[in-house]
């Protein structure tokens, strides 16, 4: 496996692009191929490995897509298979998204049952509940989930779980309600910006949703979704990631391509903390003038701080002076990142669903391995701003939401090299 040595002490500074949204591409792609009639074209797609798995997900269920540089072309078929097997969906739990369209547009689904991961549990009952309030027949039979309706009738629900707003239940659900007879009302829907731009991409394709980034959605059904081509908003969760790495390495970075309203908490937090954030109408520029200042982070859905920099944070709060408390509301078990950072010299303490980060005045490099994607990217940030060599191992992780990760940040100042298990570099 491959892993990232990250040489301490390096400086980020230059300007830094992000890439497409991976958590809004992934929806958007199978709307393209599952609910559409015709040939989409998509813009500023990332290169990751999670859209090379949808991609053969997609194209098992009988779509034809193809991906020159940022540009995926997404031909549907209208044979197309109704099952996404147990290999590819293993491998992604967004695979899940097949789900509600599959249902919607074939009347029947057959979906292996997406695991867990090392953030907890990840299960689905609001993407059954919802679907079933639309009219579909689910059952869950050897790990497999398989759901048929005649036709989806339109209705009111409330799609809240116990930790809130479902991001991948609205997603499954409002793509299924699309072609349902009649009105849906989703009240308690995830408001995060990829949920906006899969509207937003959906009402292109004919599709007719109000309440676009508000909590409260209605979808009027349509007889049929025609193809379109769309600009896939930038990555507010990678932008948070490069924000961060150049606020840990007290560097100077301009990141080019978000807007403080993809990411307003984050944006808020990182000043409290002391970092300098100099927006303009293209990106932001990143200074970190003093010592930073500890801060208390909860993580709660769009528009609060998001759980996908809960670990970038909780990195960047490892060098403030004074105690910050994190507390991960979201996810039932995403702290694995902390007894890593401990490792180079962080001083964390785990409780329950708090981490309590007092400051150090320096890490260490050490060899650390990424348990997920956002642990994966704070091992790299850390790392940098170590002394002495960090190995980061497993970095499959972070390849899956991040687009050559050593690359953008050796653009910029970083020194990383990516080698294989025999220490050959790649
Ligand atoms: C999406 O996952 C993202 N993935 C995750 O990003 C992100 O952490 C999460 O939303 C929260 O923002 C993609 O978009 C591909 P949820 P998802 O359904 O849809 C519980 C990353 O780093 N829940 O919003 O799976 C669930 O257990 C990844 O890019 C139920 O109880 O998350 C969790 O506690 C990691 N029942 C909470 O809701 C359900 O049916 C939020 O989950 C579904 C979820």
């Amino acid at each position: 496996m491959e892993k990232l040595i990250v040489k301490g002490g390096t400086r980020l500074e230059g300007t830094v692009p992000v890439s497409g949204c991976k958590n809004a591409v992934l929806p958007i792609a199978v709307a393209a191929a599952i609910l559409s009639d015709s040939v989409s074209v998509l813009h500023n797609v990332p290169n990751l490995t999670d859209v090379a798995t949808l991609r053969a997900v997609l194209e098992e269920l009988g779509a034809t897509t193809k991906l020159k540089d940022t540009m995926l072309y997404i031909e549907p078929v209208n044979h197309i298979a109704y099952e996404a097997p147990y290999d590819l969906v293993r491998k992604m739990r967004a695979s899940i998204y097949v789900l509600g369209p599959l249902v919607a547009k074939l009347g029947r689904a057959k979906v292996s049952f997406p695991g867990g991961c090392a953030i907890g549990p990840r299960p689905i009952d609001l993407h059954i509940q919802g679907l079933e309030s639309l009219g579909a027949q689910v059952q869950v039979e050897k790990g497999y989930i398989f759901a048929q309706a005649e036709r989806l009738v339109g209705t009111e629900m409330y799609l809240m779980g116990q930790h809130g707003p479902s991001v991948g239940a609205t997603a499954n659900v409002m793509m299924a309600a699309t072609l349902a007879e009649g009105t849906t009302v989703i009240r308690g829907a995830a408001r995060e910006p990829h949920i906006s731009d899969l509207a937003q991409f959906l009402n292109a394709m004919g599709a007719n949703i109000e309440g676009i980034g508000t909590s409260v959605l209605t979808i009027h059904g349509v007889k049929q979704l025609r193809g379109t081509e769309h600009n896939v908003i930038s990555d507010d969760i990678e932008a948070g990631t490069f924000m961060v790495a150049a606020a840990i390495t007290n560097g100077d970075v301009y990141v080019e391509g978000i807007t403080p309203q993809q990411l307003p908490a984050v944006s808020e937090k990182l000043v409290e903390a002391g970092v300098e954030l100099d927006w303009d109408d293209k990106g932001v520029r990143v200074t970190t003038p003093r010592q930073l200042k500890a801060v208390d982070v909860n993580t709660v859905p769009f528009p609060g701080f998001p759980t996908d920099m809960q670990a970038q944070m909780m990195g960047l709060l490892c060098l403030a002076s004074g105690t910050s408390v994190i507390t991960e509301n979201v996810h039932t078990d995403r702290f694995i990142h902390a007894a890593e950072l401990n490792r180079m010299g962080a001083d964390l303490m785990l409780d329950g669903r708090k981490v309590v980060i007092n400051g150090v005045s320096h890490l260490s490099g050490a060899p650390v391995m990424a348990s997920d994607l956002r642990a994966g990217a704070v091992l790299v940030a850390a790392g940098m701003a170590a002394a002495g060599e960090t190995v980061v191992s497993r970095v499959y992780h972070i390849d899956r939401g991040y687009e050559a990760i050593e690359k953008k940040l050796n653009s910029i100042g970083a020194d990383i090299i990516r080698v294989n298990d025999d220490g050959e570099d790649l």
